[in-house]
């Protein structure tokens, strides 16, 4: 197949057919189609999109350039995924509460980049904790636990891992046929009966318009349907961070909260709307196993399987402690009306939560807890938010986002 041609029949706007798009998957993974190539059709797709066929296709030729999980006959196997937000730690709760509900969770997860945190991230700032598990060990914990959380192996939808790095740094991250492809190339190697979407627009996630995650909830759902998978995108408002911590280990202590049955309502919400799409059981059973340490209960076995130590996980706030710790008050009363996920992602990020690179090391000690919500009535000098930083110097820009991030409205007598 003459390569060039390919790309300058995408960039003309044509619909390619599935053995071709195999091949050029196929020769990238290889080595014969060089990254120059790919990133010429990767430009040319977020320019002219893709046809639902189209990304059928390349769903499915990056499915088959690695190996897929093969359960063995049992409890129903299912997963959520999100398409990645500020503060978003509702994998850490969900995955560990619908396998208290009997079903069996295998979540490949991803890390974070630019300013959404990534599960992996998160996960890791549990000492010991092993995110990198073999296809094999994975089938293994599944059975045992009915959960595992992993990352992405080298043999598991090779494809995507190494379209999804040249993407990243060639500006072809936001288009929605290679993220519909991206995500449910690996979700549908898990090889899962169920799987809710948790399509993420505003400020604070890639899509930046609502019309825009109808888009992309519309195509995922498509390429499931296709492969016999039942499919529920539900779409998020990502205009302000989820629950009040943004940072990784202080987002493991929030989502132990709420595995414990507290933490902060809009979280617990998400997590039992999510939940209650794949689960098999009511909301009602669902809140049970969450109030009564169910839920909790599998996060331990997970924790203790993948290598992390219980003792450890009441004390992450020592474990991880950051050498400033500044308290943000507001400078007048009233309503709070925007705490603007966007502007926290980036404090956060600047902080050095996040990285700027794929290969950076995130810090898990640093980010912002404490945040206030919207809609909350606060008065003046109340705390607002509380700084994590290495450095005084960092937290003052922090602090100064903060402020820009979050307003607040005087309320009428
Ligand atoms: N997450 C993915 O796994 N892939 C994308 O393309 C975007 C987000």
């Amino acid at each position: 197949m003459h390569i060039p041609t390919l790309i300058a029949r995408k960039r003309e706007g044509e619909e390619l057919e599935a053995v071709e798009i195999e091949c050029l998957i196929n020769g990238y993974v290889t080595g014969e189609v060089p990254d120059y190539q790919m990133s010429a059709f990767a430009m040319a797709v977020f320019f002219q999109g893709m046809t639902p066929r189209e990304i059928a296709a390349l769903t499915g030729s990056m499915i088959r350039s690695g190996v897929v999980f093969q359960h063995p006959s049992g409890s129903p196997v299912v997963d959520k995924h999100s398409t990645g937000g500020i503060g978003d730690k509702v994998s850490l709760i969900l995955a560990p509460l619908v396998a208290a509900a009997g079903c069996r969770v295998p979540m490949v997860s991803g890390r974070g980049l630019g300013i959404t945190g990534g599960t992996l991230d998160k996960l890791e700032s549990i000492p010991g904790f092993r995110v990198g598990i073999s296809m094999e060990e994975a089938g293994e914990l599944l059975e045992k636990n009915g959960l595992v959380m992993m990352g992405q192996t080298d043999r598991f939808c090779p494809a995507d891992k190494k379209l999804y790095a040249l993407r990243d740094v060639t500006g072809t991250v936001p288009s929605i046929a290679l993220i519909t492809a991206s995500i449910m190339s690996k979700k549908m190697a898990e090889s899962l009966e169920k799987l809710v979407l948790d399509v993420k627009w505003g400020s604070g996630a890639f899509m930046k318009t609502k019309e825009d995650a109808r888009k992309l909830a519309d195509e995922m759902a498509a390429v499931g349907a296709e492969m016999g998978v039942e499919v529920t995108a539900v779409l998020n408002e990502m205009s302000e961070p989820l629950g009040r911590t943004v940072g990784n280990a202080l987002e493991v202590i929030e989502s132990i909260e709420c595995l414990n049955g507290g933490g902060p309502d809009d979280l617990r919400k998400i997590v039992l709307d999510l939940s209650e799409k794949i689960a098999g059981v009511s909301r009602g059973k669902l809140e049970e196993l969450l109030d009564s340490g169910a839920a909790r209960k599998k996060f331990d076995e997970m924790v203790i399987s993948q290598g992390g130590a219980l003792e450890d996980l009441g004390r992450l706030d020592e474990i991880h402690k950051a050498e400033v710790i500044r308290e943000v008050f507001s400078a007048s009363g009233g309503g709070v009306s925007r705490v603007d996920a966007g502007i926290i992602g980036q404090a956060s990020l600047e902080l050095g939560a996040g990285r700027a690179k794929a290969e950076d090391a995130v810090d898990f000690a640093v980010g912002i807890d404490r945040l206030v919500k919207i809609g909350e009535k606060i008065s003046e000098g109340d705390l607002i938010a509380r700084i994590h930083s290495r450095t005084e110097e960092a937290a003052d820009l922090a602090m100064a986002q903060i402020l820009a991030a979050i307003r607040v409205d005087p309320i009428s007598e």
